[in-house]
C-alpha cells in the first residue's frame, strides 16, 4: 500500500521512458549511462541486436546490442523486457565481453516471454532483402524483422522454451518443418537440420537459464517500493513500424516510440510519467529511405567523418548518411511520444561551422509547404526542404559543462530548437564521455508542466 501511496506523490517518478527522436543512433545509450544512477531499474523494451548503443565511461568504451546501458552501475538491476528479440549467441557474448572486461552482469535478467531470433531469421532477412531489389531497406541483417513477424504470426519461440528442453523440442516440431518448406520452397534455401537445431540451442538455453526470469514481477515489486525505472528505447521514432517513414523502417512489435515501452516490459502506461526525448544536433540515417535533408555535398562528408566520433554505423559499421536538423521531422517525433523532456547531443560537431541550416518546412513537387510529415515515403523523398539558417558559434563546446559556459550562439540554437520542438531540451551532450554533458534539468525529477 505504501508504494502505491508513493506513486501518486506529486515530485515522484516511477518510470521513465527514454526514445530515440530521429532514426536512431542519437546517442541513447551515452544519455542512458549519465542518467541511470538517479533510477533502480534499467531496461530495455523492444528490438534486438540491430540496436547498437555506445557507451563510453570510466570503465572503458563498450557497444552494446541487447544489454540496457545501466549495467556499468553495479547494483542497478537491468532487465531485457518481453519486447526484446533476442539472439542467444549475440547476447551470451556480449554478457561474457562485458564479465570479461570487469563489467557486473550479476543483476542482469531475460523476460521468459522475450521471442528467440532463430537461425532461419537472418537467412530469411537477407533474401528477403534480395528479393526487394532496388526496394531494399538496408536492414541490419539480423533477422530481426523476420522473427518479429513470427511473433505476429503465432509461430515465434519464446525464450521460456529455449531454457526448457521438453518446451523446446515440442515447439521446434511444429514449427521447423513450416519454416523449412518456407526456406526450401520460397528462397530455395537448404533446409534445417532438425537435430542440430534442438541441440544448439537445448546448449544455448543451458548457458541463459541463469539469467532467465518472470522479469514482470521484478519491475511490479519495484514499482510497489516506490522505485524509478528508466526504459531504454532503440532505434527511433522515424523508424517506427507505424509512425516512421514507411516501408523503410525498423519491425519491432512493441513499437520503439513510447508508446511500446509499457507493453514491452509489462507495465500500464499511467505508470510513465516522463518522456526523454533525444536528438542529435543534426540528422544521421543508416540504411535506404527519404532522409529531407541529407547533404551528399563537402558539409555533409565533414558532419560524417570530422567530428569527434565519425558517423559509422555502430552494428553494421556502415556510413551513416547526415544533413542538418530537420524540426519538421523532429517535432512530429516529439507529438508522437508525447515528449517531455528533450536532450540535444553531438552539438560539438558542429562547432566549426560558421552558419547553421536548420530544416523549419517542407516543398512538395506541386508546391504546397508542409509543416508536418506526410505519411508517404514517395512524397518525402521529394520535398524539397526549407532552411532558416543561423550563425554558427565557432568555439569548443566540448570543453563546457554549464549552461552559461555555453557560446551565445549556440545557446540561440538550442533555445529555436527548443522553439520548434515545443520541448524543454535539459541535456545538452557536448561529447562522448561520460562527463561531456550539461544538466540543465535532472530528467528523472518531475517538473510542473507548462
Ligand atoms: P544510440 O544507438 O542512440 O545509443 O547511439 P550510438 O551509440 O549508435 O551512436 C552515437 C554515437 O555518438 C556514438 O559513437 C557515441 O559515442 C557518440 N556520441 C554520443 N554523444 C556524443 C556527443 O555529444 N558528441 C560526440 N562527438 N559524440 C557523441
Ligand atoms: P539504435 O538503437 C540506426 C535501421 C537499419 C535499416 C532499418 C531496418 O542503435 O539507434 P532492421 O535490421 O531493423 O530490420 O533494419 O532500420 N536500424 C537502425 N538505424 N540505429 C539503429 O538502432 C537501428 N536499428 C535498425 O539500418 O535502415
Ligand atoms: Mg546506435
Amino acid at each position: 500500500m505504501a508504494g502505491r501511496l508513493a506513486r501518486m506523490r506529486p515530485n515522484f517518478m516511477p518510470a521513465v521512458v527514454v526514445i530515440g527522436g530521429q532514426w536512431g543512433d542519437e546517442g541513447k545509450g551515452r544519455i542512458i549511462d549519465l542518467i541511470a544512477q538517479g533510477a533502480s531499474i534499467v531496461a530495455r523494451y523492444s528490438a534486438g541486436n540491430n540496436a547498437g548503443h555506445t557507451v563510453i565511461n570510466d570503465m572503458g568504451e563498450f557497444k552494446l546490442n541487447v544489454v540496457p546501458a545501466g549495467i556499468f552501475y553495479r547494483e542497478k538491476t537491468c532487465i531485457v523486457g518481453n519486447g526484446v528479440a533476442v539472439d542467444p549467441a549475440i547476447l551470451l557474448n556480449e554478457i561474457e565481453t562485458l564479465s570479461s572486461r570487469g563489467v557486473s552482469v550479476e543483476h542482469l535478467f531475460i523476460s521468459d516471454r522475450c521471442h528467440i531470433i532463430m537461425p532461419w531469421h537472418p537467412l530469411i532477412d537477407l533474401a528477403d532483402e534480395k528479393l526487394r531489389g532496388d526496394a531494399a531497406i538496408g536492414t541490419t541483417g539480423r533477422g530481426v524483422g523476420p522473427c518479429f513477424t513470427d511473433k505476429v504470426a503465432r509461430i515465434g519461440i519464446r525464450m521460456g522454451d529455449l531454457v526448457d528442453p521438453e518446451a523446446l523440442r515440442a515447439r521446434l516440431e511444429f514449427v521447423l518443418p513450416y519454416k523449412n518448406k518456407v526456406l526450401e520452397q520460397l528462397y530455395g534455401i537448404p533446409a534445417l537440420d532438425f537435430d542440430t537445431v534442438l541441440a544448439e540451442h537445448n546448449a544455448l538455453g543451458a548457458r541463459l537459464l541463469p539469467f532467465v526470469r518472470d522479469t514482470s514481477i521484478i519491475v511490479h515489486d519495484a514499482l510497489e517500493k516506490g522505485d524509478t525505472i528508466l526504459l531504454e528505447g532503440a532505434q527511433g521514432c522515424l523508424l517506427d513500424l507505424d509512425a516512421g517513414t514507411y516501408e523503410y523502417v525498423t519491425s519491432s512489435v512493441p513499437s520503439s516510440s513510447a508508446g511500446g515501452a509499457g507493453i514491452g516490459i509489462g507495465i500500464g502506461p499511467t505508470v510513465i510519467q516522463q518522456v526523454v526525448g533525444i536528438y542529435k544536433a543534426y540528422m544521421t540515417r543508416v540504411g535506404n529511405g527519404p532522409m529531407p535533408t541529407e547533404l551528399l555535398d563537402e558539409t555533409g562528408r565533414i558532419l560524417q567523418v570530422e567530428g569527434p566520433r565519425p558517423e559509422i554505423g555502430t552494428t553494421t559499421g556502415r556510413k551513416r548518411r547526415t544533413g542538418w536538423f530537420d524540426a519538421v521531422a523532429s517535432r512530429y517525433s516529439a507529438l508522437c511520444n508525447g515528449v517531455t523532456s528533450g536532450v540535444l547531443t553531438r552539438l560539438d560537431v558542429l562547432d566549426n561551422f560558421p552558419s547553421i541550416k536548420i530544416c523549419t518546412a517542407y516543398e512538395t513537387e506541386d508546391g504546397r509547404r508542409l509543416q508536418s510529415m506526410p505519411a508517404s515515403s514517395v512524397v518525402l523523398s521529394k520535398v524539397t526542404p526549407i532552411y532558416e539558417e543561423v550563425e554558427g558559434w565557432l568555439a569548443p563546446t566540448s570543453v563546457c559543462r554549464s549552461w552559461e559556459e555555453l557560446p551565445e550562439n549556440a545557446k540561440s540554437y538550442i533555445r529555436r530548437i527548443e522553439e520548434l520542438l515545443g520541448i524543454p531540451i535539459d541535456i545538452v551532450s557536448v561529447g562522448p564521455e561520460r562527463d561531456q554533458a550539461i544538466i540543465v534539468h535532472d530528467v528523472l525529477k518531475v517538473k510542473p508542466r507548462t
